[in-house]
Formats: structure tokens, C-alpha cells, sequence
């Protein structure tokens, strides 16, 4: 109950181990295996691992970028996420400042606070939620990062398997939460590529408007990592985004698990 009024919560200082964080966040569902073979924790395929660090082969040992834009986890899946829960085992410090927090906006306190006239107007509009929209824009702002200098990531490629698993879904723009009952906008910049049965124009200029709308400071909360906090948040009822702050040698480490969650309406 806490989870679902609160939307996000932490447990701090906690020892897990990848079992006991897989046997924890099963309590709430059935949890996924990420697409990014090569980025699973080995021998736990429920775990993702998110992080900056190289291993000795200079390869990432975990997703580099994840969340560089705003969204929510698997919002591209025909059954996206319904949670996700990050379980920090190295947080980046400098000079005694935490770098690296993760930012939560809430989608339903978005949605509530909309004119009506609009609530109206995104009343069943449906959106198209896309993995190779996304993953196009994420390869241009890397391609970016690296014209300032910044190292090359190494992408996974996609192959015909990998985009057979994540076709393009249309998805409605307001969401009913399957278990607190409350809307929310479910649209976001990472992963919608546009709002369907609108002339491109008048559908990118309304999308860029819910989006600004949704991450107003207002619907915001912060969170500055420690090692140790298990952090949960719901993915229907919000959207977050990763803050690139800090680069190696600092290093951050978190393992990811994965709830699924139910066809959207
Ligand atoms: C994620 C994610 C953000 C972060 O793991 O799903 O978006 O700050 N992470 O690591
Ligand atoms: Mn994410």
C-alpha cells in the first residue's frame, strides 16, 4: 500500500544479495529478462546491471546510458513495466558530493492538474511507444557526447530476434492505473516517437507540450543515491530520468530488477 500511495519509496542501508533482491521484488509479479543479454548479472537474468565500470576487457559490464531520457521501463512493451527496483552497490562522490541522482516526476499528479478542456482533448488519443525510436535518438546523443570527447559506448546491436521482441505499440495517452484506479499520462520523450491519427505537426507540437508539462518541478522528487538504498518506484504512475554527472574513475554500480505489468487502457 505504501508502494502505491507513494509511488516511489527507499529502503536504506540494506545487504542484499541478487537472490534476495530477485526474491523480494517477485512479492509484487512476474519479473522480466532484459533484452540486453550481455548486460544481465551472470547466472540471474532477472538482474540488469546498470553502471559505468569497464571490465578488464574494456567492455561495459552494465547499461551505460540508461535513462538519459525521461521515461518509464519498458513503456515500449506490449505489457510494459509495472516496477522497477534499483539496489545501489556503488554511488559516485566527489569531493564529498553525491553525483549521479535520479530524478521521479508523477504522471497522475500531472494528469490531475490539467485543464479540463485538455484532459478532454487527450481523452482517448492514443500514442505510439517505440524501442527503435528510442534507441535511434539515444545513438545520435551518444554520437554527441562523443564529438566532445567523451568515450565511445558500445552499443548491442539490435538483430531481427532482438526487434521481433519489441515492435512499436500504441498505447493511450491517459492511463488508468490498474491498481490505485487513478489516471496518469502515459507519453514520454524516450520512447514515444508520435501521437497516432493527428497531421505530424499539430501531434509533435502536443507532445512536446505533455512532456514539458508532466516533469514541472511540482510533480518532481529527487533522489540523492547512498550505497545501500533499494529504491522502488512505479512505473505506470511515473517517469524518471538518470543525471550523466559524473564519469569514470568515479564509478556507479546498481542492479536493476524488473516487474511486468498489464496491457495498458
Ligand atoms: C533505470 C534507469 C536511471 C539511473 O535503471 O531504469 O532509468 O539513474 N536508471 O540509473
Ligand atoms: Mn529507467
Amino acid at each position: 500500500k505504501a508502494f502505491f500511495d507513494h509511488q516511489v519509496v527507499v529502503f536504506r542501508n540494506q545487504k542484499i544479495t541478487p537472490e534476495q533482491q530477485i526474491a523480494f521484488t517477485r512479492r509484487f509479479g512476474v519479473l522480466e529478462q532484459h533484452v540486453r543479454k550481455e548486460h544481465r548479472l551472470e547466472g540471474y537474468p532477472e538482474i540488469l546491471i546498470v553502471s559505468n565500470v569497464l571490465n578488464d576487457q574494456g567492455k561495459a559490464i552494465g547499461v551505460e546510458d540508461a535513462g538519459r531520457f525521461w521515461h518509464s521501463d519498458l513503456s515500449y512493451k506490449q505489457t510494459p513495466s509495472l516496477l522497477s527496483a534499483l539496489y545501489a552497490l556503488e554511488v559516485p562522490v566527489k569531493d564529498g558530493v553525491v553525483l549521479g541522482h535520479t530524478s521521479f516526476s508523477s504522471t497522475t499528479a500531472a494528469y490531475d492538474a490539467l485543464p479540463e478542456a485538455m484532459k478532454k482533448k487527450l481523452a482517448g488519443l492514443k500514442n505510439v511507444h517505440s524501442y527503435v525510436y528510442y534507441r535511434n535518438q539515444n545513438i545520435q546523443a551518444q554520437k554527441a557526447e562523443q564529438a566532445q570527447g567523451d568515450r565511445v559506448i558500445q552499443e548491442h546491436v539490435l538483430t531481427p530476434e532482438h526487434l521481433a521482441q519489441v515492435p512499436d505499440a500504441e498505447m493511450p495517452i491517459v492511463r488508468t492505473h490498474p491498481v490505485t484506479g487513478k489516471k496518469g499520462l502515459f507519453i514520454n520523450e524516450a520512447h514515444t516517437s508520435h501521437i497516432a491519427g493527428l497531421p505530424r505537426a499539430e501531434g509533435d507540437k502536443l507532445l512536446k507540450e505533455i512532456c514539458q508539462h508532466i516533469i514541472k518541478p511540482e510533480f518532481r522528487y529527487e533522489h540523492q543515491w547512498q550505497a545501500g538504498d533499494l529504491l522502488m518506484w512505479d512505473n505506470v504512475a511515473l517517469q524518471h530520468k538518470a543525471n550523466f554527472d559524473y564519469r569514470l574513475p568515479l564509478r556507479r554500480v546498481m542492479h536493476r530488477t524488473t516487474v511486468r505489468g498489464t496491457a495498458p487502457f
